[in-house]
């Protein structure tokens, strides 16, 4: 068997049962005792809808915390990763006005675009032409029994109407989009990838793809660690069993980063808790509470856990109206100057594109130098 075939068998196998890497895969880098690689942080954020508290608790404070820890020296780039959206089909204007959204968004929360280079995947080439090269030892197998993947193949199973797709009409992209997203993170050898947990399944296989790689053409890529984003996961407002999501049908289950104080009020007056009186910080059986007890908990100046706002809460004699009215009075208060900030950004269209044609010309240049790397070790370098 091929080398490089064999490599991929064996990641496969380790990667099932969760146990290390096997002595063969590692041998590369562990036959020469090497310095740990520079540490690189990179995360990327899909342009499709306008962001959410859960985007924001789940992604954007801590990108912005690793923004503000990690010394200068550590380079820290953000993408805004429109070749992802695509793999969905999208409205072309709507696409346009997302991408803009999506960096004025990011720049209004305190992305700061000297420190991070913040730009959009699709203005650097180099995503689309490693992705490619990553296709070619991607096992399809293994991309088949991705959680994502599977769940697209389900709805499709289920579609009833005509206009559903269905298995057949499943998208080749759709099931490359955890190789592109390996591309996006394997180009800036990065080594610090902050996701949430939904992400987790999407960086194991880029770390296996860097091992492959590495393995079949020498030590190109550190293989990156996955640093899963503590936060608890921001639950919709009317539903507490599913997550905020974008793509949830109701508008009023999530609260969006552009919400005005009196719809932020609507919605989370709304929100469904459950018919016990008192508060309590119970996540099993009161979803509903503890979900806005976490928010709250989150925006809290005094920076008290979910439990110890309950217990305050509790010792007030508050019922849910109450807590409701502190949530949405704390999350308007906190969103405030945020949407301020928002509104002089995305007035500015010029001020945005400065900023992504900054930031991709900072991103070439490191695409650049792997992609020089990458094609000269597959051996499509010079003739
Ligand atoms: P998405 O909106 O699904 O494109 O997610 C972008 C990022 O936000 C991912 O890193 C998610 O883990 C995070 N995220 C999305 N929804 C939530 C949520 N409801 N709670 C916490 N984090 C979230
Ligand atoms: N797939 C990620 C999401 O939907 C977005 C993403 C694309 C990403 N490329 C990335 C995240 C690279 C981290 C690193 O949230």
């Amino acid at each position: 068997m091929h080398p490089r075939i064999r490599g991929l068998a064996r990641v496969r196998a380790t990667a099932r049962c969760g146990a290390a890497l096997p002595a063969a895969v590692s041998r590369a880098s562990s036959s020469k005792a090497k310095a740990a690689p520079p540490e690189v942080v990179f995360s990327g954020i899909q342009p499709t809808g306008t962001p959410h508290l859960g985007n924001y608790l789940g992604l954007f404070l801590p990108f912005l915390e690793l923004q503000r820890s990690t010394p200068a020296s550590t380079p820290v780039y953000l993408s805004v990763v429109g070749l992802h959206a695509i793999t969905l089909p999208q409205d072309p204007a709507a696409l346009v006005r997302d991408r803009r959204n999506m960096l004025a968004s990011l720049l209004a929360c305190g992305v700061d675009p000297e420190r991070t280079t913040l730009f959009l995947q699709e203005d650097v080439r180099e995503h689309s032409e490693l992705a490619w090269f990553l296709n070619t030892i991607a096992p399809v197998g293994r991309l088949q029994r991705m959680t994502t993947w599977k769940s697209k193949i389900a709805t499709a199973r289920n579609a009833n109407s005509e206009d559903e797709v269905s298995e057949e009409d499943l998208r080749l992209g759709l099931l490359s989009y955890p190789v592109l997203q390996a591309a996006d993170i394997l180009l800036y050898k990065s080594t610090i990838v902050p996701v949430g947990e939904d992400q987790v399944q999407h960086l194991e296989l880029a770390r296996d793809i860097a091992q492959v790689f590495n393995r079949a053409f020498g030590d190109v890529f550190p293989v990156p660690e996955t640093r899963v984003v503590p936060q608890k996961r921001v639950l919709s407002l009317r539903d507490p069993a599913q997550k905020m999501s974008k793509s949830a049908p109701n508008p009023l289950s999530r609260i969006s980063l552009t919400d005005s104080p009196k719809d932020i009020a609507t919605k989370v007056k709304g929100a469904v808790t459950d018919s016990t009186a008192t508060i309590t910080y119970e996540p099993d059986t009161r979803p509903g509470v503890a979900n806005l007890l976490t928010i709250w908990s989150a925006f809290d100046e005094a920076k008290r856990s979910p439990a110890e706002l309950a217990a305050a809460a509790h010792a007030d004699g508050w019922g849910a109206g109450k807590l409701k009215a502190a949530v949405s009075d704390v999350v308007a208060a906190h969103l405030a100057p945020v949407q301020d900030e928002y509104r002089r950004i995305i007035a500015d269209e010029g001020y945005i594109r400065v900023v992504a044609a900054k930031g991709a010309d900072r991103a070439r240049e490191q695409a650049a130098k792997t992609m020089a790397e990458v094609r000269a070790a597959v051996g499509l370098g010079g003739i």
